[in-house]
């Protein structure tokens, strides 16, 4: 795993929108997995541009959502289908087949997971894994103490995660489940890019960078990845121990 910071989350957005056009350019068909949130919305915002600024063949490449939130339907602004569909789907004119997002309402949420590890896997796995990092260390919706073993699941929200989370919605919600792609998903995605912003991420990200890899803490896994990296802006990064 490697650590790159920038000064601030416009720079560091820049390089994140850098390295997603550069994985579709040098492998059109990739499988890029994609997270919501405050932190990769301007990214994506600059991805898009790229993408279709420089004429880059963005037909192939297959886009699929990290996680979405349980009994939440897509139309809801706060949904994470929503939110890749208003960022990147809507504005690249991705194909229907060219995505795979969670259905929050489904009925049968087990075969909405199968479904989503059998097409991951008929592709081929995963190419790049694009997260974002929650003040309790998840990543996707991999709550603090998830097995790292696990593809996708439905879990049982943290408080903290049900707390911050109604910041995406217009209105108070009840948050209480969540499905998400799994750890061993992350594991076995050959990259990862993990990006963080903000005074608010100094403290989880000091326990990931510095604390020991621990369950507990979900994002300390991205340590054991041969070909992770961490981005960071300054503020982000604050508490981290300089180096010698
Ligand atoms: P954020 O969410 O980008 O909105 O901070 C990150 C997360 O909870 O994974």
């Amino acid at each position: 795993m490697k650590i790159a910071v920038f000064d601030d989350h416009q720079v560091m957005s820049f390089q994140a929108a850098r390295m997603i056009a550069t994985q579709i350019k040098n492998k059109p068909d990739s499988v890029i997995c994609l997270a919501s949130g405050e932190t990769p919305f301007l990214a994506y915002h600059l991805l898009s541009t790229l993408l279709l600024g420089e004429g880059v063949d963005h037909q192939q490449f297959t886009l699929i959502d990290l996680d979405e939130w349980v009994n939440i339907p897509s139309q809801n602004t706060g949904s994470c289908s929503y939110f890749l569909h208003t960022t990147l789907i809507g504005p690249l004119k991705l194909s229907l087949s060219q995505f795979k997002l969670f259905d929050g309402i489904a009925l049968d949420l087990q075969a909405e997971c199968d479904a989503m590890d059998e097409f991951i896997s008929k592709r081929g796995g995963i190419d790049l894994m694009v997260v974002g990092i929650g003040m309790n260390g998840h990543i996707g919706f991999n709550e603090p103490g998830v097995s790292t073993e696990l593809y996708t699941h439905v879990i049982e929200l943290d408080d903290t995660t049900r707390t911050v989370g109604q910041k995406y919605f217009a209105g108070k919600t009840t948050l209480g489940q969540g499905i998400t792609l799994g750890l061993k998903h992350l594991q076995e995605s050959n990259s990862v890019l993990l990006m963080a912003s903000g005074d608010r991420k100094a403290r989880i990200m000091k326990a990931t960078l510095e604390g020991t890899i621990d369950p507990l803490v979900p994002s300390t896994i991205i340590r054991n990845h041969s070909n992770g990296l961490v981005m960071l802006d300054q503020k982000a990064a604050s508490l981290l121990t300089p180096d010698e």
